[in-house]
This record gives C-alpha cells, structure tokens and sequence, in this order.
C-alpha cells in the first residue's frame, strides 16, 4: 500500500516553525509521509501569518492557487492552520471553499484528535479557541534540521502593543513549566541535537503567569546545564521585562550564546509612547549598557518600524540616532502595516506611503553601515562555529552560526564536516551579511 503524503507550507515566524514542526509530527503518526511536491500531497497544511498586510496577501495568493492544484486531486485535504485562520475563521471558508479545515493557534497541539475527527466527520470545520493552560505536545516534533532544535516555553503574548496583531491572535501568556521544557531538551540532546533555541512572544516574562518571578533566568540556567546542551539561543525578548539578571545570566554560563534580540521599535519616546511599548530611549539604553558591560562580546539586534501612525521627521531622526549609538549587528526593519482591530489602525495621522519607502531606505543605510562596522572588528580573530551544511551556492564551502549568531562561510576543502560539528574558523573578512574565514586544524 502506498503511504498517504502531506506538505506544509509554512509562513512567519520561529514559533511558526516550531507549530509546523508539531503538524508534521502529529500528521507522520497518523501514517502520513511527508512529500515535498504540494501537487500530489494527499494533505496540504498552510501555517499562516498575519502580522503585516504583505504576509497575508502572499498567503492568500497561495491559498486561492490550492484550489486548482485540488482540481486536479480529488480527496485532497486542504488545512489552514496559524495566525490567519486564528484572526479570520469563518471568513476565509465563505471565501476559499477549496479550505477543508482551518485550525487555530491555540490548537496546534491538538491537532491529531482534530484530524482524526476531521477524517471521520468530513465538512468544513473551524477549530480555533485559544486553550488556557497549553495543552502539552505529546510525540516527536518532525524537526528540519538534525542539530538545532525550536523549543517553545511560552505561548501568547500580554503586551499589546498598539500596532500589534499577536496579542489577538494567540491570546494571553502561557507558560509550560519548567520541567517539560527541560525534560524536552534533554531528550532532543540525547538524540543528537546541540543547539536549543528557547521560543516565546515575550521570554523575559517566563513564569509570570506560573506566579515565579525571574523564572527566565533560573530557566536559561537550568536549560545550559542540561548534559549534551552545547547553545541556548532565546527571542524574542522585550525590553520592558528584559532585566539585569537575565544578562549577567548569559554572561556567567558559556553555552548560553552572546546574542540578544532585544526589538527597540523606535527611538522616539513620543512614537514608543503611541506604541505602548512600555519603556523609554533612556530605559532601553541602559539595559543595551548593561550588554556591553557584562557581555562586551555580545551581538545585539532589533527590530524596527518605520512609519507608525503621526511619525514624524524629528521622530524618525530620533530612530536614526538611536541606530547609531547602539551600533546594532543587524536590524530587522519594516514598514508600519495597519491591522485592523488594533488600536493604531484607527489613529487619524497614518503615513503616506513613499515617506515610508523614504525613511526605510534611509534606516538600512545606516544600518548596513554599523553591520559592517561591527563584522569587520571580527576580522583576524579566530570564532567557534556551529557548522550547519555546506552552503547555498558552492557545496566546497560549508556555512555555520557563530555563537553571537553571525553567518560564517569557509573552504572545506578536502575535510568532511558534519552538520553540528564545532569548527573553528579564523575571520579573514567581513560583508555586511556574513563573515569569511578559514577553519583552524
Ligand atoms: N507593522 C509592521 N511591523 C510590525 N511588526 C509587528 N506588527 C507590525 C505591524 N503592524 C514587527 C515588529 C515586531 C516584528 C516581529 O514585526 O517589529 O517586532
Ligand atoms: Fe506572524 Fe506573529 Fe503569528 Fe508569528 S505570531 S506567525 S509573526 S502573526
């Protein structure tokens, strides 16, 4: 007999990736096989996101092209699953009756009873429903990579920022306690995996709703001790919650890599006010402060938007400076997008367009600049690299992540590496995307 098949088609963000890694699971004990080929998939699950206009519009495209792949597949079952299906139920299966089922954020751990049930029931089905305290995933995640492992330790998000669709989409915070998060991590190091990536909308608050205070740093410290940890990476974080614990934390423990994520959105105390960010430019200097002092080693990136309701010059300019007394490594820059049902979408003054277009462009320049700047104080020091595979275009070249998270390609001339292996490599130069080395015997 030959096996059913199912694809995902996956969209957003790591934690996405993460609910992608659950379906898969749970779709390969119910007997499915994976095919990468989405025509003949006998399941097609799209993990959707919602968080700009641009993603949703791409994935409604995407959706709109299934139904003459379903054409040509009787019996193919279309899944919608993620943000998109979590925001808009109903709506989306008026408009796309090629949608079979659509499965919420809240969900994903259920997804197995929910199929099965799906299968018996037959019909067009909506699962949303945000569970309170997270249903635990039970099974083996499907992982994409043989070495580094996405571990979520908290669901949702309570920050609602004013731009922001998360917080209505995937609901208040949950947090798994801390010993499934741990007993997780050291079954995927006893199967090989080296590196964990710690996933929550907000890490820094872990266990407020488990009433612990801190708990994310006891959690980043119990999680590098685990026998067979080699990295623990986390995001993202919040400034408002980020703490000086939580650095001296990363400092102290050497698998707990030198990497932040620490979105400032804004420079603009104004704009970060709008924003409901919850901290000033003063505020989110002293935490980067605290960084460079305990961590002097560390990368720091962000995330930033351009163009929020009533932006102005003077605010963006604040951004601009703010860009430049950080010197981030790298900077994850966006167009504000208006998403309704959040309190910035009804705000009288949006931006036109082609300032926006402006003010990104103007953003990226000064932060290719301070990447590069920051890439090249690299250059001549010899870094550990966590190998990943050889790379994209020369398969004689292998690529891997720096503790701090830097891209770093090397020849690999006549020796076989392994995906997962230390390696390390001697910077011999800087891009402003990646760094260039050789291996050291
Ligand atoms: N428009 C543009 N960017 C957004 N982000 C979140 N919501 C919006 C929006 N409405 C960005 C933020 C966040 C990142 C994941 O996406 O910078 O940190
Ligand atoms: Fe997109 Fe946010 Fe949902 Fe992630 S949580 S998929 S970024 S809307």
């Amino acid at each position: 007999m030959i096996a059913k098949t199912y694809t995902i088609l996956n969209y957003g963000c790591q934690m996405n990736e993460s609910d992608a890694e659950h379906f898969a699971g749970q779709l390969k004990d119910l007997g499915y096989e994976e095919t990468v080929s989405y025509h003949d998939a006998d399941v097609i699950v799209i993990n959707t996101c919602c968080v700009r206009e641009s993603a949703e519009k791409k994935i409604l495209g995407k959706i709109g092209e299934l139904k003459h792949v379903k054409a040509e597949h009787p019996g193919q079952i279309i899944c919608v699953a993620g943000c998109m299906a979590q925001k808009d139920g109903g709506k989306l299966l008026k408009k796309y009756p090629q949608i079979d089922l659509l499965v919420g954020t809240g969900q994903v751990n259920n997804f197995k009873a929910i199929f099965a049930d799906h299968l018996a029931a037959k019909g067009q089905k909506i699962y949303d429903g945000i569970v309170c305290g997270e249903s635990e995933f039970e099974g083996e995640a499907v992982r994409r990579s043989s070495f580094s492992a996405w571990i979520p330790i908290m669901y949702g998000c309570n920050n609602f920022c004013t731009y922001c669709i998360v917080p209505y989409v995937r609901g208040r915070e949950r947090s798994r306690g801390i010993a499934a998060v741990k007993t997780e991590i050291a079954n995927e190091a006893n199967r090989g995996f080296k590196e964990f990536t710690l996933l929550g909308q907000n890490v820094n608050s872990y266990g407020k709703d488990l009433g612990e205070k801190n708990a994310f740093a006891r959690l980043l410290k119990e999680c590098s001790e685990i026998k067979g940890v080699e990295r623990i990476r986390f995001m993202t974080s919040h400034p408002r919650d980020m703490n000086e614990e939580i650095v001296r934390t990363v400092a102290e423990h050497d698998s707990i890599c030198k990497h932040f994520h620490l979105p400032a959105q804004s420079g603009s105390n104004r704009i970060l006010k709008a924003m409901n960010r919850g901290y000033t430019r003063e505020k989110y200097l002293e935490l980067i402060a605290s960084i460079r002092k305990y961590c002097p080693e560390a990368s720091v990136t962000t995330d930033i938007i351009v163009g929020f309701p009533g932006e102005t010059e003077e605010d963006f300019e604040e951004t601009l400076a703010l860009l430049s007394e950080v010197g981030y490594d790298a900077a994850y820059t966006f167009i504000y997008s208006k998403r309704s049902g959040t309190p910035a979408a009804v705000l009288g003054e949006q931006v036109p367009i082609e300032i926006k277009k402006a003010r990104l462009q103007r953003l990226m320049e000064v932060q290719n600049n301070s990447s590069l700047a920051r890439n090249r104080k690299l250059v001549g020091k010899t870094l550990t690299v966590l190998a990943e595979g050889p790379s994209q275009n020369k398969s004689d070249v292998w690529s891997g992540r720096t503790d701090s998270n830097k891209l770093v390609l090397w020849p690999a001339a006549d020796h076989n590496y392994t995906a997962g292996e230390l390696v390390s490599v001697r910077i011999d130069s800087a891009q402003t995307w990646l760094l260039k080395g050789t291996a050291e015997a």
